[in-house]
């Protein structure tokens, strides 16, 4: 029983890799805690994770924040559910909603998180300029936007990577 939910696991993130062109990875958790430590979230009441795969980061910020409202919007069912298993330990639980995130409105995002390939990030930023209210923080993890200037780089020691760049809108 196990090894056939493994098999199908294994298979679904490939089905989702290949549709998405994204794959399912999680942020290291060096990188989770710079996140966390870079962003102002005084004042601040919603936060979306584009893409929130087995929900560790998102998870990571409402722990930090209870008083933050986490969505994490996410469309391989696999990392869906892993991400919803993983709610149920948490005291702060987050949103997720199994959803392509081109679909979901962000008018209301206080702060985004993006980690995600260059393949969709062009057809994303045409997204974000269009919804992201004035302030909104944008936090994106390893392939900058290419339309907007950073506010704030913090780069890894080795490589590009897990490099976070902030954004303003
Ligand atoms: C590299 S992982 C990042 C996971 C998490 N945000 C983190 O930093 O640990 C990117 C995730 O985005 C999801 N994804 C890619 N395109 C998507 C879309 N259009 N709608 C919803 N989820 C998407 C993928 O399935 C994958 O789980």
């Amino acid at each position: 029983m196990l090894v056939a939910c493994s098999i199908v696991f294994v298979y679904l993130n490939i089905f989702y890799f290949i549709y998405l062109k994204v794959p399912t990875l999680s942020a290291n958790n060096k990188v989770i805690e710079k996140i966390l430590r870079s962003i102002d979230f005084k004042g601040r009441k919603k936060f979306y994770d584009l893409g929130s795969g087995n929900g560790k980061l998102i998870s990571g910020v409402a722990s930090l924040y209870p008083d933050l409202e986490c969505i994490g919007i996410e469309y391989n069912i696999a990392a869906y559910y892993c991400a919803k298993t993983r709610n149920i330990f948490l005291k702060n639980k987050v949103s997720y909603l199994r959803e392509n995130f081109f679909k979901v409105n962000l008018d209301d995002a206080d702060i985004v998180y993006i980690y995600l390939f260059p393949g969709v990030m062009n057809r994303l930023e045409a997204k974000l300029a269009n919804e992201l209210k004035s302030g909104t923080v944008v936090v994106v993890n390893s392939f900058p936007l290419k339309s907007k200037e950073p506010k704030k780089i913090i780069r890894r020691k080795f490589g590009a990577l897990d490099t976070l760049y902030i954004y303003e809108y």
